[in-house]
């Protein structure tokens, strides 16, 4: 992948991470999913009084993208907590991006504009699980 398409995703996961709405825990998450076909979804993770019912920015982005009829995809970025800090995708969001994407999904972890790294889904997910469909 271009180095400036993944410049584009780390910065667009900083940015639209100030929208995170997380009043209980404080830990506020950005993501953007760029499909295969080039267009990029961005997403936050929402808090709610009952826990349980939060949903992750990895999650929300998915979401956004499929409800568009996206249903390939080839990077996500993933900007979580303070400037520096590193934030690792949950193991739900990590078995969602196994329903959507291949091994080979790159996922950025932001630490700050010009510090981050790149993984692939199969590093973080091997062994996962999956049925036929
Ligand atoms: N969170 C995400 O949005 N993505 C992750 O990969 C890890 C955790 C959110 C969930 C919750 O709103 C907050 O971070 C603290 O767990």
């Amino acid at each position: 992948m271009e180095e400036r398409i993944k410049k584009e995703l780390v910065l667009q996961a900083l940015n639209i991470r100030k929208n995170s709405y997380s009043p209980y825990s404080g830990f506020c998450v950005g993501a953007a999913l760029l499909t295969e076909g080039g267009r990029i979804y961005t997403a936050v993770n929402m808090e709610n009084a009952s826990y349980p019912a939060g949903i992750c920015a990895e999650a929300a982005a998915f979401a956004k993208a499929i409800s568009e009829g996206e249903r390939s995809f080839s990077a996500i970025a993933i900007a979580g907590g303070k400037e520096g800090e590193e934030c690792f995708p949950c193991g739900i969001c990590r078995q969602i991006m196994a329903e959507h994407c291949r091994g080979d999904l790159t996922v950025i972890i932001i630490r700050s504009p010009e510090d981050y790294r790149e993984l692939k889904l199969e590093q973080l997910l091997p062994f996962g699980f999956r049925l036929e469909k």
